[in-house]
């Protein structure tokens, strides 16, 4: 599968300067959106068991729900701050201007859950940092990270204890 054909180059997104990656065609495509999500249950080391997928808003929740579902694990949103209804734990990450604050509900993972984190897009690593730690916070083993690209020139991988799986590397 040709994922690579699926994202489509946006200039000047969301500001000037920046080629946004758009992950809509991949998505939009049937069999791209199953071989994406299939690729990405793919866990190693295989047969681990694991009780929770996280999404990371807002690209995060889409293949990050396909991937619990193949899992037969929970499905968890991380959220920007003021938008989950409970007891939250938060996290304050580094944007590439300012900071910005994550946010888990506190009964969303048990001490010793193993946990996959999911997100469209691994650029500097700050945001899946802090989802990490706020999972680690909670007692819950990250045993994988998964991204649908990783942006390897921002190095964001050299920010995260755990494995990295992604499909498209640019
Ligand atoms: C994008 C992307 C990742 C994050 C990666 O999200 O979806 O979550 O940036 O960047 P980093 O590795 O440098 O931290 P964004 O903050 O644009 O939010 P959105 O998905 O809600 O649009």
């Amino acid at each position: 599968m040709e994922f690579n054909q699926l994202i489509r180059d946006i200039q000047d997104f969301p500001k000037e300067g920046i080629l946004f990656k758009d992950i809509t065609p991949l998505l939009g495509s049937p069999k791209a959106l199953v071989a994406a999500a299939d690729r990405l249950a793919a866990v190693s080391p295989e047969g681990i068991s694991i009780d929770k997928v996280i999404g990371i808003e807002a690209r995060g929740f889409i293949l990050g729900s396909m991937i619990a579902e193949r899992l037969e694990a929970g499905f968890v949103p991380v959220r920007k701050k003021g938008k989950l209804p409970f007891t939250t734990k938060q996290r304050q990450y580094g944007l590439e201007y300012g900071t910005d604050v994550l946010e888990i509900h506190t009964d969303a993972i048990q001490p010793g859950d193993h946990v996959l984190v999911h997100d469209d897009v691994l650029a500097t690593g700050g945001t899946a940092k802090a989802v990490c730690e706020l999972v680690e916070e909670l007692g819950g083993i990250v045993v994988q990270c998964n991204f649908i690209m990783e942006l390897t020139f921002l190095d964001g991988g050299s920010k995260l204890k755990a494995p990295i799986q992604s499909l498209l590397q640019y």
